[in-house]
Parts: structure tokens; C-alpha cells; sequence
């Protein structure tokens, strides 16, 4: 009898556990204002950022009717362009690299989540909502200045 009572509570607790880790996932994946929908990387010359087409002006830049494309570049201990401003109800792909060492991409309260390494570049793409100021923030340890690393997403109207 006390080993079957046993089992109904860790029965119960795994349950419980698995819908705390559903709910998590959905409300992850619905996200406030800006979600991410994809993320993947290329390879690029880390050392050779000022030479290349996407990247010597980091920008944003409109390729369709609701569509952007954010050229981004972390370095220690900021990133360009700052703010990076986008436009509510699109879908934006992030191209983002690093000119030095390892960065984090987080839009602060979104699932928009990247890692951000030299010689490669991060490539997400996320939805954006309405007009809202968001903090970019670096979440990966990348010297003395880690903590002061932010910057500005703007999703405007
Ligand atoms: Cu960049 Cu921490």
C-alpha cells in the first residue's frame, strides 16, 4: 500500500512537470511583440568586416513588402547600428557577426536569442508586433565591459 502511494506522487509530479515544460515551450514560442521564428549561421572573415557588403554598414534594409533584413555586428562592447530600428508587423531576419570575440543577440524580453561568433554570422529571423522600445543585451561573457554591452531594438509604427 505505501509503495503504490508512492508511485501515484511521482506519477503526479512527472505530470505536473511535463505541462510546466509544455506550458514554457508555448509561451516561448508565442512571445510578447517580437518572436523568433529561425535561427542557422554562415561563415564569414571575421578580420575582413570592413571589406564586406553586408556588414561595413551595418544597417536595416527593406527587400519586401513586409520584409527586412538587419546587418548587425557585435564588438566589445556594443553594437552597430544602435538602435536598430525595424518596422511593427514584419518579418525581419537578423544577420548578425562579431568583429572580435563571442557576443550574445538578446532581444530583452523575446525568445529573439542568438550566439554570436566571430568568423561566422548568426542568422535569425522574428516577427515583430506592434511599435515598442526593446534593450538588446550581450549574454555571453566577453571581457570587462560585458555588462555595459547593449544596445536598442525599436519597433516602430
Ligand atoms: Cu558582449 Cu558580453
Amino acid at each position: 500500500m505505501h509503495i503504490h502511494n508512492y508511485e501515484k506522487i511521482w506519477l503526479a509530479a512527472s505530470v505536473l512537470l511535463i505541462l510546466l515544460l509544455l506550458g514554457s515551450v508555448t509561451y516561448g514560442a508565442v512571445g510578447p511583440g517580437v518572436a523568433m521564428v529561425s535561427d542557422s549561421e554562415q561563415a564569414i572573415d571575421a578580420g575582413g568586416l570592413d571589406d564586406d557588403d553586408r556588414f561595413s554598414e551595418p544597417r536595416v534594409e527593406q527587400v519586401g513588402e513586409n520584409e527586412y533584413e538587419a546587418y548587425v555586428v557585435a564588438y566589445q562592447f556594443g553594437f552597430q547600428p544602435d538602435p536598430i530600428v525595424v518596422p511593427e508587423n514584419s518579418t525581419v531576419t537578423f544577420y548578425v557577426t562579431s568583429r572580435d570575440v563571442i557576443h550574445g543577440f538578446e532581444v530583452a524580453g523575446t525568445n529573439a536569442n542568438t550566439m554570436v561568433v566571430p568568423g561566422e554570422v548568426s542568422k535569425i529571423t522574428v516577427e515583430t508586433d506592434d511599435r515598442q522600445e526593446y534593450g538588446l543585451i550581450c549574454n555571453e561573457y566577453c571581457g570587462a565591459g560585458h555588462h555595459v554591452m547593449e544596445g536598442k531594438v525599436n519597433v516602430v509604427s
